[in-house]
């Protein structure tokens, strides 16, 4: 292991393509500190490979043992009964009960309601000249979305979205300050209660294999505590919109840069579904996941010791050169994409056909009406977080054809 690195290094941040780059050749078993624990970070698509894949990879240093810059309050419940922290025997219990609702053929009786609320959301912009993506389709569709899986009103939506950021701070891993924890247990506040009184007031008029109700049967069958159901609900919530909303956004900006990927995906709109797992790759949402080896690992010439934080570089990993030809270019002909945007192993992004549904029913509706749109601002405004960044706006002419 060789020199120290600073993740929280605001030119490491704006310029990741650059910074993973170098970590790639010169570091790839990189050493830094956070949240005061040493930690190790991967960037090689073979090094974040075999993690994701070691069967002896964990979410946690030992049974039980969760990091205290998480401390004591709601978000650290939050954090110790969520799906993407916990280890089996709990993990494979709460997936056994949640998974069934995101399976490719649960996923595909929701096609033609996805489509509808896509189709609505892009006839509502149809007649501006210019919107801004994020507020105007990348937050809505993933939220009419959200509203129907979850039975929230739309009234309601502002009090929870406005506390994203807050409530995902304690599972990015980045450097977390007393501040950020305040704000992320008031946020675990706002969403526990929140979900709590959604439930008592609609247990009773769920509809028969609805997700809610398969998870307040199982509360009421005692294979979930309150708390769980509470966390599975926030986390799939979270899950389902701030990567999708991530995503949508993402793929307008790369359709933007790359012209003749955009003219392709119009000429041949089968080609959507590619395109979605091509832009997860080229500008994949979620930059790192963390894990814990329950036994030492050799990774390039370094011994890896139990207990050492890892975080996996996803995004490097889809960026990595010796894997994807040209992987700075949005290329919809490669002819393999075996990126790792939904991650791996037992954790394996629960949501990822949902996902896929909505990116391929998004991109060619999309497209369909706005085939000349550009951007208004060449360089939209970004949010640098460490596992999670965004683009906070993105202004486009949309240029409709008359
Ligand atoms: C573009 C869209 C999405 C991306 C890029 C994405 C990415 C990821 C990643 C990287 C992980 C961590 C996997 C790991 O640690 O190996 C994950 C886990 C998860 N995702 Fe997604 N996700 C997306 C959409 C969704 C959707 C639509 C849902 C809705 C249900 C969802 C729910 C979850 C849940 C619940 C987990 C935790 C799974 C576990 O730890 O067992 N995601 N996702």
């Amino acid at each position: 292991m060789r020199n120290t690195l600073d993740l929280s290094e605001p030119g490491f941040l704006r310029n990741r393509r650059e910074s993973y780059r170098l970590l790639r050749r010169t570091n790839p078993v990189a050493v830094t500190e956070l949240n005061g624990e040493k930690t190790v970070v991967l960037t090689r698509y073979q090094d974040v490979d075999a993690v994701l894949r070691n069967r002896r990879a964990m979410m946690q240093p030992a049974v039980g043992e969760f990091p205290p810059y998480i401390g004591s309050g709601p978000a650290s419940v939050f954090y110790r009964l969520s799906l993407p922290s916990v280890d089996a025997p709990d993990h494979t219990r709460l997936r056994r009960i949640v998974s069934p609702a995101f399976t490719p053929q649960a996923v595909s009786r929701l096609e033609q309601w996805v489509a509808q609320i896509i189709e609505r959301r892009i006839a509502e912009v149809d007649d501006q000249g210019v919107i801004d993506v994020v507020e105007q389709l990348s937050d809505t569709i993933p939220i009419d979305v959200a509203c129907g899986l979850f039975h929230i009103p739309r009234q309601d939506v502002p009090a929870l979205v406005n506390r994203v950021n807050d409530i995902i701070a304690v599972l990015s891993q980045a450097d977390m300050s007393a501040a950020e924890l305040a704000r992320a247990d008031d946020a675990t506040r706002v969403f526990f209660d929140y979900f709590r009184n959604l439930l008592r007031d609609i247990r009773g008029s769920l509809p028969e294999h609805d997700f809610v109700a398969t998870l307040s049967s199982a509360e009421a069958q005692g294979q979930l505590s309150p708390e769980e159901v509470d966390t599975v609900l926030v986390d799939t919530f979270l899950g389902s919109y701030h990567t999708t909303m991530v995503s949508c956004t993402n793929a307008i900006h790369a359709l933007a840069a790359h012209p003749a990927q955009r003219a392709a995906l119009i000429a041949d709109p089968t080609l959507a579904a590619r395109a979605w797992e091509e832009l997860l790759r080229f500008d994949s949402p979620v930059h790192f996941r963390h894990r814990y080896l329950s036994e030492p690992m050799m990774i390039n010439d370094c011994l890896i010791e139990p207990r050492v934080k890892i975080m996996l570089g996803l995004a490097s990993a889809n960026w990595d050169e010796t894997v994807f030809e040209n992987p700075d270019s949005f290329d919809l002909s490669r002819p393999t994409n075996r990126h790792l945007a939904f991650g791996g192993g037992g954790h394996f992004c629960l949501g990822s056909q949902l996902s896929r549904l909505e990116g391929k029913l998004f991109l060619p509706r999309f497209l369909a009406r706005f085939p000349d749109f550009r951007l208004a601002d060449p360089l939209p405004p970004r949010s640098h977080n460490l596992t999670f960044p965004y683009i906070e706006s993105l202004r486009i002419e949309l240029l409709r054809r008359h």
